[in-house]
């Protein structure tokens, strides 16, 4: 696992996660700039996807963009956290991961997941992303790099203390 302060719409791996709502047809933050750099396209074939769950994850092509696929994955909106949030964002990690090795794909990266506009609590996420992730991995050799693609100093110091506290 490593951490970068980047924009994921650059990087290039097998799939790039996004951070999407459940009508798949795109919207503000990372999902609006994954769709821009991708292209038209991408939502044409997000349309027929139908709608995606919180918690769980679908798969399409990258097109324009320099990622192969993109994994598009629903965020909980935070609600004071009583409300299963932390299962379903561990979920997110997980179902994206168990997609992407049905796939047959070997590099993967993730955005922080419902830290934006789903208002999750940072550091809350980056310490779960990075434990749903670790093992994950434990179980599942095939998966060689997991990119966790901040943006902004203070996410990618939370997902490094994250890490070194695994
Ligand atoms: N690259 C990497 N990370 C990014 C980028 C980018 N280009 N743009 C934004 N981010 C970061 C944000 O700083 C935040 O840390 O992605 C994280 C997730 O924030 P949001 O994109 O707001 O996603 P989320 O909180 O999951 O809310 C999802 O917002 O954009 C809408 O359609 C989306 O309704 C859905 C909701």
């Amino acid at each position: 696992m490593d951490v970068v302060d980047a924009d994921i719409t650059q990087l290039v791996v097998d799939a790039i996660v996004n951070a999407a709502n459940e009508s798949l047809l795109g919207g503000g933050g990372v999902d609006g700039a994954i769709h821009r750099a991708a292209g038209p396209s991408l939502l044409q074939e997000c349309r027929e996807l139908h709608g995606c769950p919180t918690g769980e994850a679908k798969i399409t092509k990258g097109y324009n963009l320099p990622a192969k696929h993109v994994i598009h994955t629903v965020g909980p909106i935070w609600q004071g956290g009583h409300l299963r949030e932390p299962e379903l964002l561990s979920s997110c990690y997980r179902q994206s991961l168990e997609l992407a090795q049905k796939n047959n794909l070997t590099t993967i990266a993730f955005p922080a997941i419902s830290t934006g506009v789903y208002r999750f609590p940072a550091e809350q996420a980056a310490n779960l992303a990075v434990s749903t992730v670790a093992d994950f991995l434990v179980t599942c050799p095939s998966i060689q790099k997991v990119t966790f693609c901040c943006f902004g100093h203070s996410s990618a110091m939370l997902h490094r203390n994250a890490i070194e506290t695994l």
